[in-house]
C-alpha cells in the first residue's frame, strides 16, 4: 500500500506542460517540478495562498520545449534549484546523483536517474508518486531523437522506475491525451514502450521527429541564465519610458493575426521566426526595446535573440498582451472589431513524446 506522503497539486493551468506543486503540510516547505516561466506570477500566488515557502525549483531535465521558471522563482524566493549530476545546465545549484534524497520537512525526495530522452533526465519520487518528467508518458514515452536522446538507456531507466513498485502512481511532465495519471502497473499492461524488451523499444524509437520550435533560444535560456528581474517590466511602468517610436520600441513578436486582433499603440511588429533575418531593422530602433508577445515566451525568446547579439538594452514585457489587456491598458486593432488577445493560426511546434503530440511553445 502507498505510504502517506507530501501534499501534492498540479498547477498545469490546463496545458500539457505539467508542473506539481508538492509540499509538507507541517513546515510549509516546497518544492516545484518543472516550473514554467511564463507561470511564475502564477505560482507565487499559489505559494502565498497555501503559506509555502518554496525551498526547491526542481528541473526533471534540460527542457527544450518550453522555458524554465526555475531560475526566476530562484531570483523571486530564493530556492535551490535542483537537476541531475549529468546536467550541462550553468543554472542548477544541487546537482544531484542516483538515489540521493533531498527533505521536505520531514518527507524525503529521492532522485532516480532517468537518462533517456536526454542525459540529464530525472525522476523524483516522493514514496507514493514518481514524477517521471519526460522520461514516461502515460501509453508513451519521451523521445529519444535529439539532445543525446538514447532508447536503450531509455529501456534501462524504465527498468528502474518498475523497480520502484506495481503500485506506485505515475505523474508524467507532459499529457497529451487527457489521462492526468497512471501507475507503474497500468503502464506495464498498457504502454507499449514501458512493456517492450530493449531491442523493441530501440525499434520503436528509430524515427526522427520535428524539432520543438526555437530550441536554440529555450536552450539558451534553460541552460545558461533567465532573465534579471531589473530586465523584466510591469505594464503599469511602460509608461514611464516616454513615448514609443521616440523615446524606446515596443517590439511585438507575435504573428500578424495576433497583432492585428489587438496591440498597444505605437508597437513594432517583427514575428519571433523573422527576428534574426530582420536584425537589421532592430538595430535601427529606438531602445530600450520592450519585448511583449502574446503571454511573454516568443519575447523572451526574442531577448535570447538580442543576447547572442549583444544588444543588452531590451525588457520584457511581463504577462505580455495578456497582463496588458488584464490591466486594462489600452488597446488597437486593425479587425474593425473590440481590440482582443488572441491565440494565432500560425502556432506549431515539436513535442517531447515518441511519435507525435503538440507542445505548445508559441505563449
Ligand atoms: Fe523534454
Amino acid at each position: 500500500m502507498p505510504v502517506a506522503t507530501l501534499e501534492m497539486k498540479v498547477v498545469d493551468f490546463g496545458r500539457d506542460c505539467k508542473t506539481y506543486l508538492l509540499w509538507d503540510a507541517a513546515s510549509k516547505e516546497a518544492a516545484l517540478i518543472d516550473p514554467r516561466f511564463d507561470y511564475t506570477a502564477a505560482y507565487l500566488k499559489e505559494l502565498q495562498g497555501a503559506g509555502l515557502k518554496l525551498k526547491y525549483a526542481i528541473d526533471t531535465h534540460t527542457h527544450a520545449d518550453h522555458l524554465s521558471g526555475a531560475d526566476r522563482l530562484r531570483n523571486l524566493t530564493g530556492c535551490a534549484i535542483v537537476m541531475s549530476e549529468h546536467t550541462k545546465s550553468k543554472v542548477a545549484d544541487y546537482k544531484v546523483a542516483d538515489g540521493e534524497k533531498l527533505k521536505l520537512g520531514e518527507h524525503e525526495l529521492t532522485f532516480v536517474l532517468t537518462p533517456g530522452h536526454t542525459p540529464d533526465s530525472m525522476s523524483i519520487f516522493d514514496g507514493a508518486r514518481v514524477y517521471t518528467g519526460d522520461t514516461l508518458f502515460i501509453g508513451s514515452a519521451a523521445r529519444t531523437d535529439f539532445m543525446g536522446g538514447d532508447a536503450g538507456k531509455l529501456y534501462d531507466s524504465f527498468r528502474k522506475l518498475e523497480a520502484l513498485g506495481k503500485h506506485v502512481e505515475v505523474w508524467p511532465g507532459h499529457d497529451y491525451n487527457g489521462k492526468h495519471s497512471s501507475t507503474i502497473a497500468a503502464e506495464l499492461q498498457n504502454n507499449p514502450h514501458f512493456k517492450a524488451d530493449k531491442d523493441g523499444l530501440k525499434a520503436m524509437h528509430r524515427m526522427k521527429g520535428e524539432l520543438p520550435a526555437n530550441m536554440a533560444e529555450i536552450l539558451s535560456f534553460n541552460s545558461e541564465a533567465g532573465l534579471p528581474e531589473d530586465k523584466i517590466i510591469r505594464p503599469a511602468d511602460v509608461a514611464k519610458l516616454g513615448t514609443p517610436g521616440k523615446d524606446f520600441t515596443l517590439l511585438d513578436s507575435r504573428f500578424i493575426d495576433e497583432f492585428e486582433a489587438g496591440r498597444i499603440k505605437g508597437a513594432v511588429q517583427i514575428p519571433l521566426p523573422e527576428l534574426r533575418d530582420r536584425w537589421a531593422e532592430v538595430e535601427k530602433l529606438p531602445h530600450p526595446i520592450v519585448s511583449v508577445c502574446r503571454s511573454g515566451v516568443r519575447a523572451t525568446m526574442a531577448m535570447m535573440t538580442a543576447r547572442h547579439a549583444s544588444d543588452k538594452d531590451w525588457l520584457l514585457l511581463e504577462g505580455g498582451m495578456q497582463a496588458w489587456q488584464k490591466d486594462g491598458k489600452p488597446m488597437v486593432s486593425d479587425t474593425g472589431k473590440a481590440p482582443d488577445v488572441i491565440t494565432s493560426k500560425f502556432a506549431t511546434g515539436g513535442s517531447c513524446a515518441a511519435g507525435g503530440g503538440t507542445c505548445s511553445t508559441v505563449g
